[in-house]
Order: C-alpha cells, then structure tokens, then sequence
C-alpha cells in the first residue's frame, strides 16, 4: 500500500495493539492515558494539552471549529487542494462564513496574500484562518512560520488553525514553536496506526476563546475532554486498543528521534522526485520551497489516463498508489511516502511505478529509478 495515507503498521505497533481491552475507569488505563499524553506533546511539539478523539481526522477537524467559533463567524480559508475544500465545506454546514482563496492546486498558501486579506479586516471580524499545512491531494506544503509572521506583521487577533494530518511525524511542525492555536491531526499517516483517532493541540489562546464559543457542541467538547484526562481518563468510551498502538508508535518515533524521522521522509521524499524527473514526468507541486515530505503527485502526460495506469499497478503488482482527487482527478497518480518507510520499501514503489509505466503503455524514460538509487546511495554515504 503506496497510498498517501493510511499508511503501512509496523508490526511493532500491529503486536502491541494485541491485547485484551482494559477496564478504561481502571488504574492501569489512566496510567495509559497519561503516558500517551505526553508524549503527544513532544511528538506536536506542543507545550499546551493535546486531546484525542476516536474518530477519523474529519472529526478533529469539526472539534477544532466547534470548539473556537460562534455562528455566523467569519473564517479566512484557502484552496491548496481537495482537502482544503472539504474543510471549507465542513465549516460552511456548521454555520460558519468562510471567506475561500481560489488556489491553483500546485502551490501553497501565499503569506504577502494572507497578510494583505488580513490587513483589509480592520475591524477584525475574521476570527480564524484555516490552512491546510500539507494539501495530500497535492503534494504541496505550506510555511507555516511564515504565515504565523504574516498575522503578527500586522497585529491581526484571528486564531489560527492547521491541519497537519499528512505532515505530524513526518514533516517538521512545531505547535507552541509556530504560534499554532489548534492544530488538527489522523493515527492514520506518520503515526504509523490504523484509522480511528484524531487530534487537536489547543493552546492557551484557543482555550480561552472556547470559553465564549457558541457553536453548538457535545460529544467533541473540549473542557469535559479535558476534565475527565486530568484524572486519566475520558468523557466516553475510549479507543482503547489504538491507545496501546498509539504509545508504541509515540516510542518508536522517540527512539529514532524526530530530527531522524523528518531527514528520512526528506531524502525518500527528494529520491521519488528525482525518480519522476528521470521518467520524465512532472511533479504537480510548482514550488521546490513547497515540495511535501509525505506524498508526491505526479502528472500524467496529456492523453493518458492514471486511474488506468494505477489500475494495471494494483492487478500487476499488488501496489496501491493514491489516485487524483476533486479536480484532477485522472490527471495525477500519487506515491506515498511517509510513516513505517525506508530505502528498500521506496526502491520496490518506484520499481511498481516504472515496470507499471511501461505496461500501461505511458511514455517515459528508463532513468527513473536509477535516478533515485543513485541520490540515495549518495545520502546514506553522507549518514
Ligand atoms: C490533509 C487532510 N485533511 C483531512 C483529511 C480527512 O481525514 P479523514 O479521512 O481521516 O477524516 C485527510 C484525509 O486523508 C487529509 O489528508
């Protein structure tokens, strides 16, 4: 499975998900609970509370608005991708008037544009902006820092809200770091888990505008969340068993170290680039500033189909890779790379893709997949 997200669980996290369920009003899953807290924050490099929700990355998106915002209120939120236009959608069924940047799907959120939009509001009724940090419809990543600078240049109150469900655990992102007010993320990508549980890190701004939110809310509700983790435990029946897999994955990526985990995605991220160069192919994203560590969408030439080219790859060789989605649906495939993945597991991808090249018949060169051993051969020689 190529697919940008679920991604493959190792079978470390598979052996220790394995276990009966436990009493969740017990002893031994407070003590749970408590560890994977933590050690969430080090993963989000968050120093405020990070709450956990069964549920897929969509429902951490609605906490994250429902939790801040009023009816009515007005949020600033651009189009890098499908995902950005999914949320959009979200926010508009809540209630919620969202003022939505056209994007061209190949680059991402522009800060001298956010800066100026802001700007224009003077009198501040925008009261969040939204970004997607990784688009995994496009394979494009936004400067968080630099949109965070954006909103302070000009002293603007909005909160700010990021999606890092293709980013967490494989591209840097640093919550308190990066002024992030909520950030949103999935078990199902870096985190190396099944689908099933999102996030929101809050931060001390973000739980004082909760105070006053009158959007309505019950299940995703922060402050019972927060009542009930402070003696270890939840407002309602946990995902007990994604916690055990949860607090294996959270100690496998501290014992590799985070600085590790986000040079590995880089390199294997740059050999798939260089891989789609040698075929001759194009990347979709248009900025190198804004290459994604997680996942590249590449473009089929004209008068080529890639959901055919993914489906001679999935009866051929048993490989899934990520198909367009919203507008370019057809028009690009997408490879995952991100989560449990290293240098053999990228050369049997690449070499699904190119043997798949040539048996859907689309035009391309042979350097591809030398192109990448090469690059890899020499950044392992650097190591
Ligand atoms: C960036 C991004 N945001 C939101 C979502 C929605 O998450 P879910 O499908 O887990 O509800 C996804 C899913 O792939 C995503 O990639």
């Amino acid at each position: 499975m190529q697919i940008p997200g679920p991604t493959n669980v190792p079978d470390r996290i598979l052996r220790a998900m394995d276990f009966p369920t436990i009493d969740h009003r017990g002893p031994a899953f407070a003590a749970l609970t408590r560890d994977v807290l933590s050690g969430l924050k080090t993963v989000f490099q968050s120093d405020g509370p990070v709450i956990v929700y069964p549920a897929s990355g969509t429902g951490a998106w609605e906490a994250a608005l429902v939790n801040l915002l009023s009816p009515g209120d007005r949020v600033l939120m651009f189009e890098t991708g499908q995902f950005a236009t999914l949320w959009r959608q979200l926010a508009e069924r809540l209630g919620l008037e969202v003022a939505f940047v056209p994007g061209d799907w190949r680059s991402g959120v522009d800060a001298a544009r956010l800066e100026s939009l802001l700007a224009e509001d003077r009198a501040h009724d925008i009261k969040a902006v939204c970004v997607v940090h990784n688009e995994t419809s496009t394979g494009v990543t936004s400067d968080i820092p630099a949109l965070r600078r954006a909103i302070d240049a000009i002293g603007h109150p909005a909160l700010f809200l990021v999606d890092t469900i293709s980013s967490l655990a494989s591209i840097d992102y640093r919550h308190t770091a990066w002024g992030v007010d909520v950030t949103v993320a999935g078990s199902q990508k870096g985190l190396m888990l099944p689908p099933g549980l999102s996030f929101n890190a809050v931060s001390e701004k973000a739980l004082a505008a909760a105070e006053t939110a009158r959007l309505p809310k019950s299940y995703w509700g922060w402050q019972e969340m927060l009542r009930a983790n402070e003696a270890g435990h939840f407002p309602y029946t946990p995902a007990t068993n994604l916690l055990y897999g949860l607090k294996e994955a959270i100690s496998m990526l501290l014992e590799e170290g985070l600085d590790r985990v986000f040079s590995r995605h880089a390199r294997l991220a740059e050999a798939t680039r260089r891989a789609v160069r040698g075929w001759g192919l194009e990347v979709l994203c248009t900025d190198p500033a804004a290459y994604s560590n997680s996942l590249t969408a590449v473009l089929m030439p004209e008068g080529h189909d890639a959901d055919a080219f993914r489906k001679t790859v999935l009866e051929r060789f048993d490989m899934s890779l990520g198909n367009g989605l919203g507008k370019v649906q057809g028009k690009v495939f997408r490879i995952g790379h991100l989560g449990d993945f290293n240098e053999l597991m990228l050369t049997a991808t690449l070499s699904g893709v190119q043997m798949g090249l040539s048996l859907a018949g689309v035009p391309h060169e042979k350097a591809g997949l030398q192109d990448a051993l090469d690059y890899m051969t020499r950044a392992n020689s650097r190591l």
